[in-house]
């Protein structure tokens, strides 16, 4: 992102002391400065989390002019309603200690609801920016091998991100139907009548955690007779045994960015992530 923005970067001295605390050293001078830090929260949400709280902290305590968190992945953005009464609303909670640290304005990539977002920004001062990885997915997927290939949601509140992804792909869109048991988790996905027979299609989504979502959507469109199916998601989380369950699912494909560090496939988002810093106003 430094180099593409055509500054330096700072790195910073960190060590986790042997009872699971961290230590953070700002080693720059940021004093007068824009700074915009980078921490994406997986692995270990709850770590980075509160990596994220002490640098922002140190960073304004320094007399950084301004502090950009860019959290590719934020975590906790699942949890940006109150499905059951007495729920903790976790991304109200995460964006109000980001502003507590000092935080101004926070960049993200495709947030799991950007209408929550919206709404949950109102309760702080905190300005957000959320980028859309779509385009540059889609864009990869055709560029290598499913171009035409039928972009498909297993949830019909993706309804927009399909939307883009097959304006790039251009073989149309479809969607499937999820539920969730709200106590259990469970989620059952539905929508049998989906035309898919001998084409290829790639399944959009925001995140892959246990790969449950991705692989039951994969299955049903092999059932369906789809011929090659690929798995296309933001942010995919180190769950163990999820990509095996992606391949048994028949995903010939699976393809994430690179919001959190992982063995799959990868397109890189340092650029979208660079442009949206650039275009924050001074
Ligand atoms: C949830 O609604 C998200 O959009 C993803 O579908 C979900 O987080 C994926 O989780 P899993 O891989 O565990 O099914």
């Amino acid at each position: 992102m430094a180099r593409r923005m055509g500054v330096e970067p700072l790195f910073i001295n960190h060590k986790i002391f042997p009872d699971g605390e961290n230590y953070i050293r700002v080693t720059g001078e940021v004093e007068g400065e824009t700074v915009a830090f980078v921490q994406t929260t997986a692995p270990e949400p709850d770590r980075k989390l509160m990596q994220a709280f002490l640098l922002a902290r140190t960073l304004g305590d320094l007399g950084a002019r301004r502090v950009v968190a860019v959290i590719p992945y934020l975590a906790y953005a699942r949890q940006d309603k109150r499905f059951l009464r007495g729920e903790a609303l976790s991304l109200d909670v995460v964006l109000g200690l980001l502003e507590a640290s000092g935080v101004s304005d926070l960049v993200v990539v495709d947030v799991h609801n950007e209408e929550s977002l919206s709404n949950l920004e109102n309760n702080h001062r905190l300005r957000v920016t959320n980028v859309s990885a779509v385009n540059l997915l889609a864009g990869y997927m055709r560029d290598t091998g499913f171009q035409g290939a039928l972009s498909l949601s297993p949830d019909l509140g993706r309804r927009g991100v399909v939307e883009k992804a097959s304006k790039v792909l251009g073989g149309g869109m479809a969607f499937f139907e999820k539920t969730r048991d709200r106590v259990t988790g469970e989620t059952a996905i539905t929508g049998g009548s989906v035309e898919v027979e001998g084409r290829d299609v790639v399944v959009f989504d925001d995140i892959i955690s246990s790969g449950g979502t991705m692989s039951k959507a994969i299955q049903a469109l092999r059932e369906l007779g789809a011929r090659r199916v690929a798995a296309a998601c933001t942010h995919v989380l180190p769950v163990p045994g999820a990509f095996e369950r992606l391949r048994n699912a028949g995903a010939v494909r699976v393809v994430a960015t690179d919001t959190v560090e992982s063995s799959y496939e990868t397109v890189s988002v340092a650029g979208l992530l660079a442009e949206a810093l650039q275009g924050l106003d001074r």
